[in-house]
């Protein structure tokens, strides 16, 4: 056969084998929840724009329901778009809707070695033992309440450096949140000016942002085509492996003082698990791992809150009476004293305030994509097991019928008529369901305690006028990333009261 011959005869191939996946997509097609005819190859993603995919799907749930499919590609996509839709699936089957789909931006890195992208046996042991060793490390409770006071006033000292002129706060925020997870991961917080902790919580940041982009999102849904072709999203890989290295050195450090008696971290308890599962082969303890773990709680812990955390900056400049409300609220209840997180049940509307700080930033506006763990009934639909699941959390904290005006901040939006908190089923930044955020005591407390130390110390103040101030996300996939900013933070007076 001569070359021409062949090359016909290997796209004649080429063209049926697509043809049969076509029809095959087709046929599978009526069997699950409604949504666009997908076309070869790209699927539905001719419908998605690429630099608000929210939105998109938003506006796709008004056409087929608030459950609805799309095709990444090939892979269809069954969308939640509704609380009702939420409510049904992840809490109501909760456990058919415990999987996780394959990532590539992080499976290709962690392998499913670690907590928050790995299934059965493995997930449930490895988030188990994460969720007890954060506990007995006093995460969520009294105990761990002073370091996480203690990194807040280091932030504070930090901030109060710059005496007011304007500042950008991003990389002061990110060392200072990230400090806390450190605490408990590796046992002790870092120098802000450490050079090889800057680097590592930069990664993070970088990730974050890389991942919310348009070449992240490319990345995610064709790996097998992006890894080949050149641009932002190898960074990630890059990225991830700096943090590894970093924990791989921690651990090799641990390793070397090892206390049994007295674990002093997060590597400390995983190595004593390791020592404990000795030569049972079928163990999910090894040093891959313990990086792996270690790497999704510091990345996850380190980027979230402190990713909130810049919006509530960006919030108070933007609303400075809602700002003086918080702080009246903190004078009256705290004083000069330093906060502590049961101070929260006597001050409503600073709870309300960081309800809707996160209700409005909405920070992580689609759920990192489940999969199904058995064949499940989804109102008409058998849905197999194995189909990747999308929950859209932007709908729900947009509900028109729960929230009177949702693109609108307003910390009454958690308030009663008598102006105590009124707690809401439509309000769940840290999802719901068997893979709820494990770290979200953590995270509750950390923004309580970090927001009312720095309203004590400072006044908030923009270098542009309040109505100039952009609060609209940069990046909106992975997670909803804010612009950047610069703040003034006036110091305040220390009255005595
Ligand atoms: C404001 C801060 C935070 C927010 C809004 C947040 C939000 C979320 C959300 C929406 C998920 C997906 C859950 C799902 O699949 O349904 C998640 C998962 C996760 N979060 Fe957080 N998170 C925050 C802070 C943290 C912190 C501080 C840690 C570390 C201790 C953490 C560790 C994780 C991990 C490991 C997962 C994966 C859990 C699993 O797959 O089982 N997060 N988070």
């Amino acid at each position: 056969m001569d070359f021409y011959s062949l090359v016909i005869v290997l796209l004649v191939i080429l063209i049926t084998s697509m043809m049969a996946n076509y029809v095959k997509l087709l046929l599978g097609k009526s069997k699950l929840p409604p949504g666009p005819t997908p076309l070869p190859i790209i699927g539905t993603l001719h419908l998605i724009n690429f630099n608000d995919i929210v939105k998109s799907l938003l506006d796709l749930s008004k056409k087929y329901g608030d459950i609805f499919t799309v095709y990444e590609g090939s892979k269809p996509v069954v969308v939640l778009c509704s609380y009702k839709a939420i409510k049904e699936t992840l809490i109501d089957k909760a456990e058919e809707f415990s999987g996780r789909a394959y990532r590539p931006s992080f499976s290709d890195f962690t392998k499913g070695d670690e907590l928050g992208f790995s299934n059965g046996e493995k997930w449930k042991e490895l988030r188990h033992f994460a969720m007890l060793t954060l506990g007995n490390f006093g995460v969520g409770k009294q105990s761990f309440e002073e370091r996480v006071r203690v990194e807040a006033g280091y932030l504070t000292e930090t901030l109060r450096k710059a005496n007011g002129s304007p500042i950008d706060p991003n990389y002061h925020i990110l060392r200072s949140v990230s400090n806390v997870i450190c605490s408990v991961v590796f046992g002790s917080r870092f120098e802000y000016e450490d050079e090889n902790f800057q680097r590592i919580v930069e990664c993070v940041q970088d990730n974050f942002r890389v991942m919310s982009s348009r070449w992240g999102v490319l990345f995610d849904i064709f790996p097998n085509i992006m890894r080949y072709i050149p641009g932002p999203h190898h960074a990630i890989m890059e990225n991830f492996t700096v943090i590894a290295d970093f924990i791989r050195l921690k651990m090799e450090d641990n390793m070397k003082t090892l206390d049994s008696n007295n674990p002093r971290d997060f590597i400390d308890c995983f190595l004593i698990k390791m020592e404990k599962e000795g030569k049972n082969k079928a163990t999910f303890y090894n040093t891959n791992t313990l990086v792996m773990n270690s790497l999704i709680l510091f990345f996850a812990g380190t980027g979230v809150s402190s990713t909130t955390l810049r919006f509530t900056f960006l919030l108070l400049m933007k609303h400075p009476n809602v700002a003086e409300k918080v702080y009246k609220e903190i004078e009256d209840v705290i004083g000069q004293r330093p906060p502590s997180f049961e101070d929260r049940y006597n001050m409503p509307y600073t709870e309300a305030f960081i309800y809707e700080v996160q209700r409005f930033s909405n920070v992580a506006p689609l759920v990192p994509q489940r999969e199904l763990t058995m064949d499940t009934q989804v109102r008409n639909y058998i849905i197999k097991k194995g189909t990747a699941v999308s929950p859209v959390l932007t709908h729900v904290h947009k509900d028109k019928t729960q929230f009177n005006d949702p693109e609108k901040f307003e910390p009454n939006n958690f308030l009663d008529e008598n102006e105590k908190l009124r707690k809401k089923e439509y309000f769940m930044p840290f999802s719901v369901g068997k893979r709820i955020c494990p770290g979200k005591n953590l995270a509750v407390m950390e923004l309580f305690i970090f927001i009312t130390t720095l309203l004590q110390n400072f006044t908030f103040k923009s270098p542009v006028p309040p109505e100039k101030i952009s609060v609209t996300p940069v990046g909106v996939a992975f997670v909803n990333v804010p612009p950047n900013f610069e703040i003034c933070l006036i110091p305040r007076a220390r009255s005595e009261k």
